[in-house]
């Protein structure tokens, strides 16, 4: 879920008839098309130390495990906001059948997928490309094709292909789960109450999304994006993709490419879990690259708490810290305005609601 690109009110979707899809595919296409053109540095170090956690130990009974994994979690979490989950028990056949119905979904008729044509920002399905706005002023489109779907509280999801409906629902359920078990963990060793994190954040009723990214080949990688710097809305966000890597994140002012290897999961902090963690955990900027080899796939699910949470830092935190460093805000009002915004490499919408005192700011 790209934040810092989603739909607002004034972009303009592109028209399906001449869809990124189509245009990438076809064999005239030898060069990247002024309207994608986005020059920016995107070198980045290889990325050799990504932090693993071991989800099995994580919710295992083997009490010296636990708590290994508990300390890890919360350490990757303050220091590097991205790691690599592994024994998460999710069935590679349930990953290959995600990818399969969501490439299926890129590849229907343009007539099919019109319908679900973005509209506004709030649509709970929505498929198509991005404009966004450089510093420059510049408006110009990701090299990337979307479908975002609103999966809880409340389902939503095409009706085509069939296998999609079936899979997305079990998928999300289960990374639901996962990313709850990953926010109870990480609460636990910042020494939260239970309750008062699960009152709070509302997880019964917590706001999920999956955004699933088809980023095609593309003849002059260094000319175009798939998505630029960004943060995430959420707590958690749990990625998969097929195999092509693509992403990169920043870390200790520097990029770094990330993979991640097969049938693993690629978590990061987001932007809710900086605030109400104040500012223990880092929802880090990460973008993604193209490549002219392979087509990329990537399917991102964002784990919300509810959508009428007001989030802010927790309480026996601002307390220990001596002062909370963010504004509370409620997450469905974060997200729009969030997911309004069309500028990018500007201030995040994070960093907007940092409160900058003396005081607090070590
Ligand atoms: C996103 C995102 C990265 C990727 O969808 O928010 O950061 O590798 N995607 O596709
Ligand atoms: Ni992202």
């Amino acid at each position: 879920m790209a934040s810092v690109v989603e739909a607002s009110d004034s972009f303009t979707p592109f028209e399906f008839d001449t869809t990124l899809k189509v245009a990438a595919d076809s064999s005239s296409v030898k060069s990247v098309p002024s309207k994608f053109n986005f020059s920016n540095d995107r070198s980045a170090l290889t990325c050799v130390s990504l932090p693993t956690v071991d989800f099995a130990a994580l919710v295992g009974g083997d009490p010296h495990q636990r708590s290994k994994a508990v300390h890890g979690l919360a350490t990757a979490c303050r220091e590097w906001g991205f790691f690599i989950l592994v024994n998460h028990g999710v069935a590679e056949s349930l990953m290959e059948a995600m990818f399969r119905a969501v490439k299926e979904f890129f590849i229907l008729p343009e007539s099919e997928k019109k319908q679900y044509e973005a509209k506004s920002a709030s649509d709970p399905i929505k498929c198509g490309n991005f404009n966004v706005v450089d510093t420059s002023n510049r408006s110009f489109t990701l090299w990337r094709d979307y479908l975002k779907l609103y999966v809880h509280p409340n389902f939503h999801c095409p009706h085509q292909p069939q296998l999609l409906r079936d899979v997305v629902l079990e998928y999300t359920q289960i990374i639901r789960k996962l990313a709850r078990k990953l926010i109870e963990a990480v609460c636990e060793a910042l020494e939260l109450n239970q309750r008062y994190v699960d009152e709070t954040l509302n997880m019964d009723s917590s706001f999920q999304f999956i955004a699933t990214n088809y980023y095609p080949r593309c003849p002059q990688p260094d000319e175009a994006i798939g998505i630029p710097p960004h943060t995430d809305v959420g707590l958690f966000t749990l990625l998969i993709h097929n195999g092509v890597a693509g992403l990169q994140i920043e870390h200790d002012g520097k990029w770094f490419n990330v993979d991640s290897p097969q049938n693993s999961i690629l978590v990061n902090v987001a932007d809710q879990l900086e605030i109400f963690t104040n500012g223990s955990c880092k929802s880090v900027k990460h973008r993604a690259v193209v490549n002219e080899e392979r087509e990329r796939i990537s399917i991102v699910v964002a784990n919300g708490p509810s959508g009428e949470a007001v989030v802010g830092p927790a309480a026996t935190l601002v307390e220990k810290d001596g002062g909370a460093k963010y504004n509370a805000m409620k997450y469905k009002e974060y997200m729009e305005s969030h997911l309004t915004r069309t500028r990018v490499d500007g201030k995040s919408f994070l960093e907007q609601q940092m409160i900058f005192d003396a005081k607090v700011i070590k």
